[in-house]
Formats: C-alpha cells, structure tokens, sequence
C-alpha cells in the first residue's frame, strides 16, 4: 500500500518529446585522426556493462571514422564542474568539411578541440589515443564492434568497445582497495540537453565494494 499511498494526486500524460535524453554521464571520446592529431567527441549515449562501455555514435562525425578506422579510443569521464569546457566543444566537429546534415545543426569545423576546452592531452598506455589529463576518470578500450542501428538510415551505430586501462585521479581512489570511492566522484550528467551534476547519496547496492 506504501507505493499506492505515494501515488495519491500524481497523474500521467501522453507526450512526444523530440529528444529522450533521460539523464546519462557525459564522455569525451578522443580518437586519433588521419594525420595522427587528436579528436575529442562529446557523447552522452554510453553505458558500461562488466569491462565493456557501449557507445551510441552518429555516423556523420569524426569520432566514428578515427574508431572504425583506428580501432582504438579514450574516454574521458569530465566531473560536473567541467560542463563549461565540455559546452565550448559542443557545436564543433573534426570533420572537414563539415557535412550538410552537422551544417545546419550549427556546427562548425575545429581542429583544435583541446586547445579550446583548455585540456591537456596525456599519453594513454595501451592505445595510441592520447587521455584528458583533466578528466577525473580515463577509460583507454579498443574497438570489438561495430552494430548498424536499425533502420541503419537514421544516422546512427551501436558501438561495443572492450576497457583496456583506467586511469583515475589519485583523489578518487581508496588507496587500500583500488576502487572509486562514489562519494568523490562527481560525473556530468546530460539531461534532456541541460547539463547537471549528482546529488548527496542516497544508498549502495547490496554489492557495493566502496
Ligand atoms: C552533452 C552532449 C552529448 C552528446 N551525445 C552524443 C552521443 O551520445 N552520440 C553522438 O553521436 N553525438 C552526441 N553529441 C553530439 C556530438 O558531440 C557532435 O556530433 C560532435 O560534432 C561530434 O564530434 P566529431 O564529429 O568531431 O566526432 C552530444 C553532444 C553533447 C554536447
């Protein structure tokens, strides 16, 4: 009866939002291009499951070309209070020229996305990618798959990729386990296209190790 007792007064309506980004961390992928410079794409369409993230990619970017054709990536966790550097990558791509479908979105070509967001690229230990020194949390994975979205004409792929080494910052860490100490850590979240952080916890899971 507790969860009917919650419900008294709440009241549901049919919506068509354009966009169903429900809330999901934002990752940096960096990718190397063509002419061994770096790429950064902003993403928020990524989950992890065991030592796989699975990424969400729209097929007219660089970050998809540098993956297929690399094999290889960073990404690179930014904490909450990084949403400002993350927002002035935001309407660039390192695609040029840029395709028509990015033009009128608004985006504009940037070969320098570090430079931009003021990071600083570090080198990473199993892939030739470099790492977001300024990100608190650096996942180096290599590629296993990539699956076509269905219908494959609506611009986007499902991306498998394997975790080949995490680096986290030292403030993160609990030195006698090795493991993220959750309280510390504080990811970006990408929410219906406004960006927030988290709140005070709430709970652990009866698995939690921290
Ligand atoms: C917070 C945020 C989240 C985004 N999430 C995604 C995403 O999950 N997948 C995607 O393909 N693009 C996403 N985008 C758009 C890409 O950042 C954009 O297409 C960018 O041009 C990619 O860069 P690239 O072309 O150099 O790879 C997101 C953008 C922002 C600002």
């Amino acid at each position: 009866m507790i969860g009917a007792r919650r419900l008294s007064g709440v009241k549901s309506v049919q919506i068509t939002p354009r966009i169903l980004y429900f809330g999901t961390p934002v990752v940096i992928l960096s990718t190397l291009n063509p002419d061994n410079t770096p790429n950064l794409s902003v993403l928020s369409s990524a989950w992890a499951l065991g030592q796989r993230v699975i990424l969400g990619l729209g097929v007219d970017g660089q970050g998809i070309l540098n993956l297929e054709r690399t094999n290889e990536c960073v990404l690179n966790l930014p904490s909450s209070q990084m949403w400002e550097s993350v927002e002035r990558i935001a309407p660039t791509t390192g695609r040029d020229p840029v395709p028509i479908t990015k033009q009128k979105m608004g985006y504009r070509f940037e070969a320098n996305k570090f430079g931009i967001a003021d990071f600083t690229p570090l080198p990473s230990a199993t892939v030739s990618a470099p790492r977001i020194a300024e990100c608190p949390l650096q996942l180096e994975a290599r590629l296993l798959k990539i699956h076509a979205a269905s219908p494959p004409e609506d611009g986007f792929c499902i991306v498998e990729t394997e975790v080949t080494q995490v680096h986290a910052h030292t403030n993160l860490v609990i030195p006698t386990s090795g493991h993220i100490d959750p309280s510390r850590w504080n990811p970006l979240l990408y929410v219906f296209r406004h960006y927030f952080g988290t709140g005070a916890e709430l709970g652990r899971n009866f698995r939690a190790e921290a």
